[in-house]
């Protein structure tokens, strides 16, 4: 195949073939021109496995798909916080996705975990945008690096499933642009993307897929986008308006009722035909960037990828809890005791390891954890096993239910030490809907209850997509193992790091509240009547826990090792001032332990002197760093300007506001090993004085209240105002002030004072 000339073919399109390439040709398929060498391109869900349908084309996983490699999804991906990791396994998908002719993999999904609640968090990476971002923008590399194109998805404010191709979240811009936006713009930026999926949702009543502002303003102005921006499946509302707001395609194929929209917008003179000439550029940029993957092919090794996947999966799961039991924590197992040990739970032999919907993998092979912890045991440890209950037990099932639990709490009782397999059922967490509440299934809290009463030896080893609540019966198991979702190797990771052939260093990308009501999106979420509105602001997850100084269950950044760490004394170095501020961060970390690991330097910055509300602490670097036992390893860190700033909704841009800044460096959001305060200079904030400010700004402002002292010395000079008549009178915006009877300074006094405060404006 020979390259195109953009420019000739374009040339060479009539309006209708140009109207027919904004839009799917079928579920999964753009359109193609035979005559002009424009191929259709295969485009396929991702994110965290290939979803390549052979038939019966639908997008929410109902229809078979070809085999392929189930890796850990977001949820789990996400807990490794191993940047090079999650590119890894973006090269792989990418692999897969050329061997099957694949020219865009619809993924990463990086919208914010807004609330434990949105039944779509197995597929997003953290409620923390630099998390989110920064793992995003690995999987992109990895996945572009082999040809293929990612889709950056869902853009944006799609953090709940209740209403999403209607529903309006209303956000305030710097929220947006500091909680909502943040990862998108990280990943953009750093990883350049080839494509974007526009999310279903209205944000403050715009439909995504016609937000000028959002696909154009922001994304391509700002941020510098240069792919094409698609519609998620079915977002599409008004085409039109779509297109000149920036939505490129339109996926899938609305069987060309909308493009007659484009063509009959542009005979009319409603759509300037230079517009869809844009966005047919972009389709024929995205369809040169993959032509060497779609025109190539290629092919993978299905051991390897398993392989991969398996030692992935290693590196998500978080040891949330090891408690000493008789001196000595209960994990890891000695594979060579001379124990019963008894595995229960039916998720040991049935594993759940991805959620429904659309990201729904067909998997080469899975693996479960059972099996591979009896291959892993040496003769002389017998692993027993009882499943407990059954997954997605029905009212009908309560007999066989409570049989399965008396028969499980008996070898518990005769166990040594017990492995307890808990977690959510497919049936509580998928895309399209939300949960509501964050509780395990009632069965399961009732046989933990019997097996922990039979034997206290217990290790809870949990699968769910989304964070649970762990308040009735955390303080009862010495050991718990948050297996999240780990894909079709997650079996063979759990039974490793159970044995101590692999060593925890997942870490919790989001908070574990005590209970749901402690959430801060608790009651605005998942809105009402068309609306949710995000009320908590910037003080999302931790941000908001932390703020309020909210007991958690968990908190974010949690994870503990079968090592220890310690972290040596830091430097924190500042240079520069304002927007070219920027702090160098240093220090050691040594491996006290026994055992090679793997820690999470987590660096967060709080203001301490702001005059806007601001969480007490962001997570602003983090590095995963392997550290041999007895070993130290150097870890360094660069701040910017941006690390500090906020968005200024007034002046709409990013200032960094001088004063005092915490730098603070620990194993999570609540466990901070050392800190430093600095002083940074900050970039002049001041707001234009109009007639409109208030008399307290007026005064706060030295020449303003210098201009007002000339005008009428008694009354707003030293003796003539007091600072209580301030308080009283502060709020008061100077044109009404001055309209007052008897106020020293008339209506008209304003306009001259306000022409010499502000000579430029
Ligand atoms: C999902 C997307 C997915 C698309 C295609 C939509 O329902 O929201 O994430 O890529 O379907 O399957």
């Amino acid at each position: 195949m020979t390259e195109l000339d953009i420019d000739a073919t374009i040339a060479g399109l009539t309006l209708e073939e140009k109207a027919s390439l904004c839009s799917g040709s079928d579920f999964w398929h753009t359109e193609g021109i035979d005559r002009a060498d424009i191929s259709p391109l295969l485009l396929s869900d991702g994110p965290h496995g290939l979803r390549k349908q052979a038939t019966a084309a639908d997008h929410v996983g109902l229809g078979e798909s070809v085999p392929a490699t189930c890796f850990p999804p977001a949820v789990g991906l996400g807990s490794s916080w191993n940047r090079q990791l999650v590119k890894r396994v973006g090269e792989a998908l990418g692999a897969e996705a050329r061997a099957a002719e694949i020219a865009v993999l619809l993924g990463p999904g990086i919208n914010i975990k807004r609330s434990p609640l949105c039944g779509r968090n197995f597929e997003y990476f953290s409620e923390d945008p630099l998390v989110s971002g920064e793992l995003g923008a690995a999987l992109v590399r990895g996945i572009q690096r082999q040809g293929v194109g990612a889709s950056v998805k869902h853009y944006a404010a799609n953090n709940q499933e209740t209403d999403r191709m209607r529903v309006s979240a209303d956000v305030d811009e710097r929220t947006l642009r500091e909680i909502y936006l943040a990862g998108f713009e990280r990943v953009v930026a750093t990883a350049k993307p080839w494509t974007v999926m526009c999310s279903y949702n209205k944000i403050n009543g715009t439909y995504a897929s016609e937000h000028p502002w959002l696909l154009t303003t922001v994304l391509r102005d700002e941020w510098g986008f240069d792919g094409l921006v698609m519609s998620d499946w079915g977002a599409v509302n008004d085409r039109v308006a779509g297109l000149a707001a920036g939505l490129d395609l339109e996926m899938p194929s609305s069987d060309g009722v909308l493009d007659r929209d484009i063509v009959a917008a542009v005979r009319a003179g409603r759509l300037d035909e230079t517009v869809l000439d844009v966005a047919v550029r972009r389709l024929l940029q995205l369809h040169e960037r993959t032509r060497g993957a779609r025109t190539e092919g290629g092919s993978y090794d299905r051991d390897e990828h398993h392989e991969l996947s398996r030692v992935t999966a290693r590196e998500c799961a978080v040891l949330l809890k090891n408690d000493p039991v008789d001196g000595a924590p209960l994990l890891p197992l000695d594979p060579a005791a001379d124990l019963p040990v008894v595995v229960i739970g039916e998720f040991a032999r049935t594993p759940r390891y991805q959620g429904a919907g659309s990201s729904q993998v067909n998997p080469t092979r899975v693996s479960n954890a059972l099996d591979e912890l009896r291959t892993l045991a040496g003769s002389s440890l017998r692993i027993d096993f009882a499943p407990g209950y059954l997954i997605d037990a029905t009212p009908d099932d309560a007999a066989a239910g409570e049989g399965l639990a008396a028969e499980a709490t008996v070898l518990a009782a005769a166990a040594d030490t017990v492995l307890l397999f808990l977690g959510l059922p497919p049936s509580y967490e998928s895309e399209g809907w939300d949960r509501d509440d964050m509780d395990l299934p009632a069965e399961q809290l009732d046989l933990l209850r019997a097996v922990v009463d039979a034997n206290p030896r217990v290790v809870v080893v949990l699968s769910n997509g989304a964070a649970v609540t762990v308040a009735d019966w955390a303080e009862r198991v010495p050991a718990i193992l948050e297996g999240w979702l780990l894909g079709q190797g997650g079996g063979a990771a759990l039974a490793d790091l159970l044995f101590g052939v692999a060593n925890p260093s997942g870490r919790l990308t989001e908070t574990i509240p005590w209970r749901l009501a402690d959430n801060p999106s608790f009651g605005n979420f998942p809105g009402e009547f068309g609306v949710v509105r995000y009320g908590e602001g910037v003080l999302v997850g931790y941000r908001s826990y932390d703020a309020r100084d909210v007991a958690v269950a968990y908190p974010f950044g949690h994870g503990l090792s079968y090592t220890s760490f310690e972290y040596g004394p830091m430097t924190a170095i500042v240079s520069g001032s304002g927007a070219g501020a920027h702090i160098s961060v240093s220090l050691t970390v040594t491996n006290t332990g026994k055992r090679p690991g793997q820690e999470v330097v987590q660096l967060y910055v709080g203001d301490l002197e702001s005059s806007v509300l601001r969480p007490v602490r962001e997570l602003r670097g983090f590095a995963k760093v392997p550290v041999d036992a007895g070993a130290t390893a150097p870890i360094s860190f660069t701040l910017s300007a941006r690390d500090l700033a906020f968005w200024h909704p007034v002046l709409r841009r990013w200032v960094v506001e001088g004063g005092e800044f915490e730098i603070a460096v620990g194993a999570s959001s609540r466990d901070i090993r050392q800190r430093a305060v600095v002083t940074v200079i900050g970039e002049p904030t001041e707001l234009p004085l109009t007639a409109d400010s208030t008399l307290a700004e007026w005064l706060a402002d030295p020449t303003a209240r210098e201009a007002l002292e000339s005008v009428a010395p008694s009354d707003f000079g030293p003796l003539g105002i007091s600072a209580e008549m301030v308080k009283l009178m502060g709020s008061i915006p100077m044109i009404r002030l001055a309209r007052f009877p008897l106020t020293p300074i008339g209506p008209d006094d304003l306009d001259p004072l306000i022409a010499k405060l502000n000579p430029s404006g």
